[in-house]
């Protein structure tokens, strides 16, 4: 009788993720570390659907920000912690945005569950500049590479939209953030600061990938 092989044992064992999956996710297949080689073999970035993400998307946020440092840091506050619904409105405003295409939203499913979101917009002060907001890990899933693996094909999204400069802003006690983006090649280009918080603001211009350019010659 033929043996079913479990998922794991069929991936590659030369530490190379699948080609397809790997330039569809803007990673080099041997550049990619052992971490992403799971996650990516289960791994869809699709538009944000509103009848099939949206409940996920809103328990994704709480559960992303209640894990994190913020709902600590949050100015004024006695540093208790708590999930504030705030959060919950300024994710709905943004959605709503995507109804009139002023927001890309994508969403991030690992087999059935979405474990990562992003959006992408305009930046208000230059055109081709895509400004990235609400990028969001299920805690379960975290420091596995989905969060900069996410970036990567937020990237590659505005590339396509035809942007050439990136931008993200991360709260100045986000040091997850702060250690990802310059790692992404992200430089500091400012500060800036809101009633909540205080802000670093990272530009990095888009290049296309290897793989973009070897499709078009
Ligand atoms: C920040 C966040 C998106 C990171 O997602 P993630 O999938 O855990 O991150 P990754 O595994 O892709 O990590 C990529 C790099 O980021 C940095 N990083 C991630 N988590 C970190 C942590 N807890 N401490 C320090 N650096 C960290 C590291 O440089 C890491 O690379 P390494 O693991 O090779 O050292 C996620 O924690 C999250 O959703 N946080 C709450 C919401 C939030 O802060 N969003 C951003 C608002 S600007």
């Amino acid at each position: 009788m033929k043996r079913l092989m479990p998922k794991e044992k069929a991936m590659p064992t030369n530490g190379a993720i699948p080609k397809e999956r790997a330039l569809v996710l803007g990673v080099h297949p041997k550049s990619a570390s052992r971490k992403f080689q799971l996650l990516l073999h289960d791994v869809r970035v699709m538009p944000f659907d509103h009848d099939r993400d949206f409940a996920k998307a809103l328990v994704l946020n709480k559960d992303a920000i209640t894990k994190s440092d913020l709902v600590h840091a949050i100015k004024g506050s006695d540093g208790s912690g708590k999930y504030d619904e705030g959060w919950d409105w300024a994710l709905i405003r943004l959605l709503e945005e995507t109804k009139e295409n002023k927001m890309h939203f994508f969403v991030m499913y690992l087999g059935s569950r979405l474990v990562a979101m992003g959006g992408l917009s305009k930046d208000e002060h230059d055109g081709s500049t895509a400004y990235f907001s609400s990028l969001r890990v299920d805690p379960k899933n975290g420091r596995q590479g989905i969060g900069e693996t996410m970036m990567l094909e937020l990237e590659r999204r505005a590339r396509e939209l035809g942007y050439s400069v990136a931008k993200a802003e991360t709260q100045t006690v986000n040091d997850s953030m702060l250690e990802m983006l310059p790692k992404l090649g992200y430089g500091k280009i400012g500060e800036k600061q809101d009633d909540y918080f205080d802000y670093v603001i990272f530009r990095k211009k888009l290049l296309p990938s290897k793989e973009e350019i070897s499709r078009i010659n």
